[in-house]
């Protein structure tokens, strides 16, 4: 198919053109019934949120032009089959562990994953292996998968259902999954993929090779974070026949919502395009961009600059203060970066120039005096927590579930069995797992984060943590 048709939203288009006098949901009525004070700027919008009227498809059973966008989008990214997600990674993840997983059976999985991961095993009521990533000097962080810790669970697990990984890490960080590839695939399981920040490597060096170029079976991608696609909108892809397609297709079908949005779908269309069209003087001229806004940054001497594999990320290691306090800093003077550590600032780049060097320059110099002003943002400090090479929960999810809960102050919660995931947001990666042992290494690190003010996606985090009874 020609890769510069957008039949989706091509349809919605000719929809809105056609002035449908509609008597079916939704209420807005492509904006005639809205709120005046919001309709300005919704109006867009509205015009492209449809429902599943003639011409229009259906994501649940598509025939027409959904299938056509998808169709198009596993053209590009030389998938067998790609789902178009409405939820986020979030439900890739989920549909992924769900279509491979039954209760009781083992799977490998890298420890420091996002939490959709961690919740679709508790869903599955899987028996979740967790391996963690080495950690490397050079990144600061837990972020190299080897191939020989992946055998070694294999074979210390060999009746593994799949290996679930997250590639690339937040910062762009990768390593070598085609080896690992071939190991997993040695074994005879799917080796499943959270791709949810590497989108954009389909487009080929000097981004990092893609998962599925590396051979991966099933890839979750957040067309929203790294391409131009709105938010929640993502892709879903399989390739080869270690995954069910239809028990994939089943549980998208129970966890997305039975009224897709069609601006999120018509997003993914639209980005799918955009990539696709993305050529070399789209590359030169980003890649002169990024040279510019980072050759700025080394203009200051208050960090280091430091590139990662992914060109699209660049971290600020802090000379001085924390990472945190400098992400306040930039924010203060409206260079709004995505995260922090407590020696880092992460900042993202589009697939085009979107700043304005004369702006961030002018920004840049008022810095200095805005400096440690608060601190709220959160993250791992990973240097400091060793977590074990391999490792699984005190009690199985099913067992969980039926036992008694109770909160703790953190003071006396060493010991105890957590009864919920400990998640520093962003990045919402776990710090603790449900089913761990909590130990000194955690209240410690939990009272480093609350004491620099960091955020956690868990209610009551001061008064204490929510552990399982009759330890
Ligand atoms: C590694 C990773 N996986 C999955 C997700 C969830 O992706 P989404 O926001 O598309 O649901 C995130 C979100 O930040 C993430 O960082």
């Amino acid at each position: 198919m020609d890769s510069t048709y957008i039949p989706l939203y091509e349809a919605l288009k000719r929809n809105i053109e056609q002035n449908p006098l509609s008597f079916h949901v939704p209420g807005h009525k492509y904006g005639k019934v809205f709120e005046k004070q919001a309709y300005e700027k919704f109006q867009s919008i509205l015009q492209l949120d449809a429902t599943e009227v003639e011409g229009l498809d259906d994501l649940h059973a598509p025939g027409g032009v959904i299938q056509e966008a998808q169709q198009l989008a596993s053209e590009f990214f030389h998938s067998d089959h790609t789902f178009f997600l409405i939820n986020g990674t979030t439900v890739g993840n989920m549909a992924m562990i769900l279509s491979v997983c039954h209760p009781g059976d083992e799977i490998i999985v890298q420890r420091n994953c996002h939490k959709s991961v961690l919740n679709a095993l508790e869903l599955s009521g899987a028996s979740p292996v967790f391996i963690s990533p080495r950690y490397e000097r050079e990144t600061g962080r837990h972020s190299h998968v080897s191939a020989e810790d992946v055998e070694q669970a294999l074979k210390d697990h060999a009746d593994s259902k799949a290996v679930f990984l997250t590639y690339p890490d937040y910062f762009g960080r990768t390593y070598d999954l085609k080896k690992i590839a071939e190991v997993v695939h040695r074994y005879r399981v799917p080796l499943l993929i959270d791709e949810a920040h590497g989108v954009h490597f389909q487009l080929g060096p000097p981004f990092p090779q893609a998962a599925l170029t590396a051979g991966a079976d099933g890839v979750a991608q957040s067309a929203h974070k790294m391409a131009p696609a709105m938010t929640m909108a993502s892709f879903l892809h399989v390739q080869g026949n270690r995954i069910d397609l239809n028990r994939v297709r089943h549980y998208l079908q129970m966890l997305q919502s039975s009224s897709p949005s069609y601006p999120l779908m018509a997003s993914l269309d639209v980005a799918r395009a955009y990539l696709a069209s993305w050529n070399a003087s789209d590359k030169e001229y980003l890649f002169s961009f990024l040279e510019q806004v980072k050759s700025l940054f080394r203009s200051y001497n208050y960090w280091d600059v430091k590139a990662t594999d992914d060109p699209l990320k660049l971290t600020l290691e802090v000379l001085s203060g924390t990472g945190f306090e400098w992400a306040d800093a930039l924010d203060a003077v409206g260079i709004v970066p995505e995260l922090a550590t407590t020696n880092q600032v992460l900042l993202v780049f589009g697939l085009a120039p979107s700043v304005d060097l004369l702006l961030l320059e002018e920004r840049l110099k008022t810095l200095d005096s805005q400096l440690k002003k608060q601190t709220n943002r959160a993250t791992i400090i990973e240097n400091q927590i060793q977590f074990p090479a391999i490792q699984k929960l005190e009690y199985s999810y099913s067992l969980m579930q039926r036992m008694d809960v109770v909160r703790v102050g953190w003071q006396e919660a060493a010991g105890y069995v957590a009864a919920e995931a400990i998640i520093p947001y962003p990045p919402g990666i776990p710090l603790v797992m449900k089913g761990e042992r909590l130990d000194e290494q955690h209240i410690a690190q939990v009272h480093a984060l609350l004491g620099q003010g960091a955020r956690f996606q868990n209610t009551g985090m001061e008064q204490g943590v929510l552990v399982f009874k009759g330890e």
